[in-house]
């Protein structure tokens, strides 16, 4: 599985539960994300079950660069927009536009649940077969009966409940993580060696 290079772990894990092997693949200094010439570059070499895509800081990767080598090769993206809620890119949200997307709720996200996350696709089959696995993959059964290893990664009623809470606050967070960008771009812009990615929220990109 190829995966960004510059991230958080929780980006790559996945990949070695599967007993997979990651290879990561640069990032680039426009976005932070992970490098759409790099990336061609490594299909030269190897070829991938998935390709995971990362949004860092809420800066979108360059996500029509990267669909266009990944549907080349009919390789799956998995969108990484844990911190990216609210992001957009081309005026679509980021975690939308690979094959699954996922969310994170942890506390230090821009609204939280206090733990957990979402896992987002237009693939309804995909996320019946995610919503076994994650609820302990119990069969349609009057007993407990398994035929499958499952999880327990679902999300209580009580946190969804917050949750909900706090997508009303979403709009602003947004504005005031936007603004924040926009006064360390301008505090810094005189000195080189400081660099932001670019802001590429809304219509920028
Ligand atoms: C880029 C990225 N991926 C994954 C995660 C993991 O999310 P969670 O803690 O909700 O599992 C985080 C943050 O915690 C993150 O920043």
């Amino acid at each position: 599985m190829f995966c960004q290079s510059l991230t958080f772990s929780a980006s790559c894990n996945p990949i070695i539960y599967q007993n997979a092997t990651p290879v990561f693949i640069d990032s680039e200094p426009d976005t932070w994300n992970m490098s759409p010439k790099a990336l061609e570059k490594a299909f030269e070499k190897y070829t991938p079950k998935a390709v995971i895509v990362v949004h860092l800081y809420g800066h979108s990767a360059k996500m029509d660069e990267i669909m266009k080598i990944c549907n080349k090769h009919q390789v799956p993206i998995l969108e990484d927009a844990a911190e990216s809620l609210g992001t957009t890119y081309h005026r679509k949200f980021t975690g939308t536009f690979g094959k699954y997307g996922v969310f994170s709720f942890n506390g230090n996200k821009i609204i939280t649940t206090s733990g957990g996350g979402m896992l987002v696709s237009d693939d309804e089959k995909g996320i019946q077969k995610a919503r076994f696995w994650a609820t302990q993959a119990r069969d349609e059964a009057r007993h407990y009966q398994h035929s499958e290893i499952g999880y327990n990664y679902r999300m209580s009623n009580v946190v969804a409940g917050i949750g909900r809470g706090q997508m009303k606050v979403l709009e602003k967070r947004i504005a005031q993580k936007t603004q924040i960008f926009e006064t360390y771009q301008k505090a810094f812009q005189a000195i080189p060696e400081i660099r932001n990615a670019y802001g590429n929220r809304g219509t920028k990109m």
